[in-house]
């Protein structure tokens, strides 16, 4: 029986190979992932409809565009960035949806990723991020944000990493290379110059063109060319007259230009003004564009974008040529195939105790010891066993609010929360609220749990606070900042730098009742600190997320060693920074950049302004003692590389890292100059006791100029120092070295 079966058999099995030979060879070059994408993009151009093409260049809801359903080419879905997932909102609105399903893990602040100086914690935040984006099936994250720190007034500095374009080149691209190896487009954000909230959607940066290249373009240059990014993300404001989001410099001649993007360039959602700059000054899709939900409401409001019917309408009357729209599909077309058309790409995981622990030790390694005097902390719980908390951040959730990256966390825990779980059971510990900042207690559609209603009055609550602090052996205050209108919020500026809500007062106050008193300042902002003299230890902690509380009192206690510094410099008053000092901030029409390149320590530097806290510094519960700097030669070549050492001792008793930081400094120059630049930093882990040799090598990059006449940047023949520091004012050696 089986053997008369047998040819029947070998028939139907030939058959079937040569069917799916055929069907092989009928795959469409666009769907076969073994074809290059290029050709591939090509392919599915050529079977697009000019309607398919336009719609791909357009929002179809809030946070998606289209893909193209007759050829299986699947919509985009955006979503905010960069600190968590976004819940999901209603379609057309900006209100959330309500599902129950979309509880992310928050990860701290972009701020305490810069302040943690370490590129594993940036790979490992941009892994987890993108884990959960790929989850919830999104394939643009809106994220990073790289704009440099301009004036600590800027409500979304929070977003960013901080003032140095070093630093924020190094920490941006692993967390770009993390997200992207889910199959999930990072979107770098805000391309560029958007270094203010105040009149954002009108303001013209006037800014030269080192003070561009060298200060606010370097970490977007990194996204595009190092971390190879898909996305960016143009800004609202406008530059040279033109907003940023269509924007003849900034997009075609820049970033497509010099730099050879080739990813999606991505509106800010409503930064598309002008239909004609929308079709030929680099814009790829917009998003956001104002509806006034009457005449055009849900039902066509997205047919009446810049780059809709408009668009549409200029390519079928042949007033715009048809490749117009094939630049920005080929674009869109390459999104796709990098992300939702990648059937290799992982699928993700979303609010996993492993996210919760990644930003733990992001956070953990993001807090930022300022000062410490008399060794009060970390906190000797042998001895300290009565503990007051004050502050209003002590139990305020801040995963909420600040605008678009304002999440919905799976939990959060506060830092009262974090300190009582790891203390409580060895200290007696109390609460104080101290002063009343913001008791809002509903976030788009989030309600926080605990209620911050306080009806008693500032005096009463300072009353209250001093007699309980009478009472301890240790006062911890946490105050700062918060994600409301005017503090670290998109939308709008701070108004001063001094701490919010009397906020100096109450310190003052404890302070005279009990000099044992720690500080923990939360913010994304630099403040000013009048009373830095009489208190003893401050930590700057950051919006640290699902596991803020934990990742607080894990320092606190002593578990984990403060290991991050400044990404950017604590001036006393607002005078020493050089967008107030010099102007113009915040303009009116126009905003002029006249400090230039010096902005930051540049300008400190230069000066000679002693910052209240400067850029990289932090403290250790350990210390650390530097050798003698050396150089592998005396000279190089403009080809050559050379390289620095140092080496470094932990001599206290406990384990600890150091973030050892080099500058340079170019010590005569035909242009003006900045004292020194940071061009390499390594946070080097030490046991106690231990010792290590850090080397840094360079080139000529990191000696280099941007000669705004030549158009280039220019490495001058001379002798340079290399410097070695543990932050920008606490110099540990040099050694000079001549470039030929
Ligand atoms: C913000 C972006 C954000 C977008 C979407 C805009 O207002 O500037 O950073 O990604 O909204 O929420």
């Amino acid at each position: 029986m089986f053997r008369s079966l047998k040819p029947v058999l070998g028939f139907i099995l030939a058959g079937i190979i040569c069917l799916n030979a055929t069907a092989q060879n009928k795959l469409p070059v666009y769907l076969d992932e073994n074809k290059p994408i290029e050709e591939r993009v090509e392919d599915a151009l050529s079977r697009m409809t000019l309607e398919e093409k336009v719609a791909m260049c357009h929002a179809q809801s809030k946070f998606s565009s289209a893909g193209v359903p007759r050829l299986g080419i699947p919509e985009n879905w955006a979503t905010d960035g960069p600190h968590g997932i976004r819940p999901e909102v209603l379609w057309d609105e900006w209100d959330q949806a309500g599902w129950t399903n979309d509880s992310c893990i928050a990860f701290p602040a972009l701020t305490c990723l810069a302040a943690t100086w370490n590129k594993d914690m940036s790979l490992l935040y941009g892994k987890s991020i993108g884990e959960e984006a790929r989850y919830r099936n999104k394939n643009i994250l809106l994220g990073p944000g790289v704009n440099i720190y301009r004036t600590p007034l800027n409500g979304r500095n929070f977003e960013y990493m901080g003032e140095d374009p070093f630093l924020a080149s190094k920490m941006v691209v692993p967390y770009i290379h993390g997200v992207q190896a889910n199959g999930v487009a990072a979107c770098v954000k805000h391309f560029a110059l958007n270094n203010q909230e105040i009149a954002r959607h009108t303001v013209n940066v006037n800014v030269d063109d080192r003070a561009l290249y060298e200060i606010y373009l370097p970490a977007f240059k990194a996204s595009v060319q190092e971390g190879q990014a898909w996305a960016i993300m143009g800004a609202y404001n406008k530059y040279k007259g033109q907003w940023a989001c269509h924007n003849q410099y900034l997009l075609n001649d820049i970033l497509r230009g010099e730099w050879g993007f080739d990813g999606v360039v991505v509106s800010d959602w409503g930064g598309v003004n002008n239909t004609k700059q929308a079709i030929y000054n680099g814009l790829d899709m917009e998003f956001g564009s104002w509806t006034d939900g009457l005449s055009e409401g849900a039902s066509n409001a997205y047919e009446n974008y810049y780059l809709a019917k408009p668009f549409l309408k200029l390519l079928q009357s042949g007033e715009v040529k048809e490749e117009e729209v094939d630049k920005k599909v080929r674009n869109i077309l390459r999104l796709a195939f990098r992300t939702t058309m990648n059937t290799k790409r992982p699928w993700g995981s979303f609010g996993t105790p492993e996210h919760a622990a990644a930003g733990r030790k992001i956070a953990e390694e993001g807090i930022v010891l300022l000062q410490n005097k008399n060794n009060t902390l970390p906190i000797d719980l042998s001895k300290t066993k009565r503990i007051l908390v004050v502050g209003e951040n002590a139990i305020k959730p801040m995963t909420v609010g600040g605008g678009s990256s304002s999440l919905k966390a799976k939990y959060e825990v506060a830092p009262w929360d974090g300190i009582v779980k790891r203390m409580g059971t060895q200290a007696d510990i109390k609460y104080a609220r101290g002063y009343v900042g913001d008791p809002t207690s509903k976030y788009n559609g989030v309600v926080l749990k605990r209620d911050l209603t306080e009806p008693r009055s500032a005096e009463e609550l300072i009353a209250e606070a001093t007699q309980l602090a009478k009472e301890s052996d240790l006062v911890i205050f946490i105050g700062g900042l918060n994600k409301s209108n005017n503090q670290d919020c998109e939308g709008h500026d701070r108004k001063h730098l001094e701490l919010p809500y009397n906020q100096d007062k109450v310190i003052t106050e404890l302070y005279k009742a009990n000099k044992n008193l720690v500080v923990v300042n939360i913010s994304g902002n630099a403040v000013a600190m009048p009373w830095v003299n009489e208190v003893p230890a401050i930590v700057q902690s950051w919006y640290n997320g699902t596991e803020s509380g934990t990742a607080l009192a894990s320092i606190l206690a002593g578990d984990a060693n403060p290991s991050g510094k400044l990404p950017f410099t604590f001036p006393v008053k607002l005078d020493d920074n050089s967008a107030h000092k010099l102007g113009e901030y915040p303009g009116k029409e126009q905003v002029t950049y006249n400090e230039g390149i010096f902005v930051g320590y540049r300008w400190t530097d230069k000066e000679k302004i002693k910052p209240l806290f400067p850029f990289g510094h932090g403290l250790s519960y350990t210390t650390f003692a530097y050798g003698k700097v050396t150089a592998d030669k005396k000279g190089i070549s403009q080809s050559d590389k050379i390289t620095f050492s140092v080496s470094v001792k932990n001599t206290g008793s406990r384990d600890g890292a150091e973030i050892v930081q080099l500058y340079i400094s170019d010590l005569k120059s035909s242009l003006p100059r900045p004292v020194k630049e940071l061009k390499g930093f390594e946070k080097v882990y030490l046991k106690a006791g231990e010792e290590k040799t850090v080397s840094f090598t360079v080139d000529k990059s990191a000696l280099s100029f941007f000669d705004d006449k030549k158009h280039d940047w220019v490495a001058e023949a001379g002798t340079f120092e290399a410097i070695v520091a543990a932050s920008a004012t606490d110099i540990k050696g040099k050694v000079s070295f001549d470039l030929k």
